[in-house]
């Protein structure tokens, strides 16, 4: 079964928004198998956002998801991965569409609430940098199929 990472940002926590992004995953029928509440180190910050090293942004980026807490969850379902970026929005919020969670809550791109993974590889590789495999819990709702 297909899973993805995902992570409300600093400003997430600060707005009190946790309940209510956690809760559009929950209503979408994702099931959620991994989550822990952290102070994010320098260097997983950095590890997290290898990709961006060169861009300018990056130690902003690194300084603020370093600053204040942040929301780690692993969820399941099939194609949450996509799914999970759809119910995110556009990376922008100022053109993230409305009903997306970018596109309802914010207006500047470096505090975008949420992070979520972009392609089932980088969600491995994500998974496996903030998680142990012992963190992460292998259930099935009791929901009958026909549900979803
Ligand atoms: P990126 O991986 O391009 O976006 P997404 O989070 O939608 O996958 O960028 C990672 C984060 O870097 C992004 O969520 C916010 C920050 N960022 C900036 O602060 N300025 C920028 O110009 C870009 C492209 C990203």
């Amino acid at each position: 079964m297909e899973r993805t990472f995902l992570a409300i940002k600093p400003d997430g926590v600060q707005r009190g928004l946790v309940g209510e992004i956690i809760r559009r995953f929950e209503t979408k029928g994702f099931t959620l198998v991994g989550l822990k509440f952290l102070k994010v180190s320098k260097e997983l910050a950095e590890q997290h956002y290898g990709v961006h090293r060169e861009r300018p942004f990056f130690g902003s980026l690194v300084e603020f998801i370093t600053s204040s807490p942040v929301v780690a969850m692993v969820w399941e379902g099939d194609g949450v991965v996509a799914s999970a970026r759809k119910i995110i929005g556009a990376t922008n919020p100022l053109t993230s569409e409305p009903g997306t969670i970018r596109g309802d809550f914010g207006i500047n791109i470096g505090r975008n609430l949420i992070h979520g993974s972009d392609a089932p590889e980088t969600a491995q590789q994500e998974i496996a940098l903030w998680f142990k495999d012992e963190e992460l819990v292998n259930w099935q709702p009791h929901i009958t199929p026909w549900l979803h």
